[in-house]
């Protein structure tokens, strides 16, 4: 029941020209993972490769951010991953308001139809879909549990952000957001 609803949500994000990414776009990336994960990673938008294959985070920042979830010991079948806005902005610009509304009802069905007790905010542009406070920036957010109707909302960093940060060292935002995931992984397994 809840596979048929999810297919024709992508179904209906496949033909979706709410938007002017719909003449821009080569695939719309609806998701990546698996029904009846109670892990849920939310990430900005497709970049080239993603627009490409219609796989969200698969180029150089995605194959970071699968390389960090494989070496804390997440399993595919841990977690599901999907994007603010379904289109590849071109340039890879940030989102526009407008862009994140017309896409908005998109993300909160597959939310409702996944129903993960986790959402994990990758970045800032994340972070700003769901929680309002124009003061927090994804620094100060990052590692913190939001409890928002009955889930729990942690943004971590971007791994865009990280491929320009190679340190390892102690605080570094590596070592931050390697922490972070494993707090999450914890997290999980304590509410199962
Ligand atoms: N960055 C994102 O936020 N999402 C993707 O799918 C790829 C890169």
């Amino acid at each position: 029941m809840i596979k048929e609803k999810l297919d024709s949500l992508e179904k209906e994000a496949k033909n979706c020209t709410n938007c002017a990414l719909c003449k821009t776009r080569t695939n719309v990336v609806f998701c990546d993972g698996t029904l009846g994960a109670k892990i849920m990673f939310i990430g900005e938008a497709p970049g080239d490769n993603e627009d490409k294959t219609g796989i969200p985070f698969v180029g150089r920042a995605g194959k970071l951010l699968r390389q960090y979830l494989d070496e804390t010991g997440f399993k595919k079948e841990d977690f599901y991953i999907a994007n603010t806005i379904k289109c590849r902005p071109p340039k890879n610009r940030k989102p526009t308001k407008e862009e994140k509304c017309a896409c908005e009802s998109y993300l909160k069905r597959q939310i409702e139809l996944i129903n993960p007790s986790v959402i994990v905010l990758v970045g800032a542009t994340a972070l700003e879909s769901f929680i309002e406070d124009k003061k927090l920036t994804i620094t100060k957010a990052r590692g913190r549990i939001f409890d928002i109707e009955n889930k729990k909302f942690i943004p971590i960093f971007h791994p865009s952000y990280l491929l320009r940060q190679h340190s390892l060292e102690i605080n570094s935002p590596r070592w931050l957001f390697k922490k972070d995931l494993e707090m999450i992984k914890s997290l999980v397994e304590k509410s199962c």
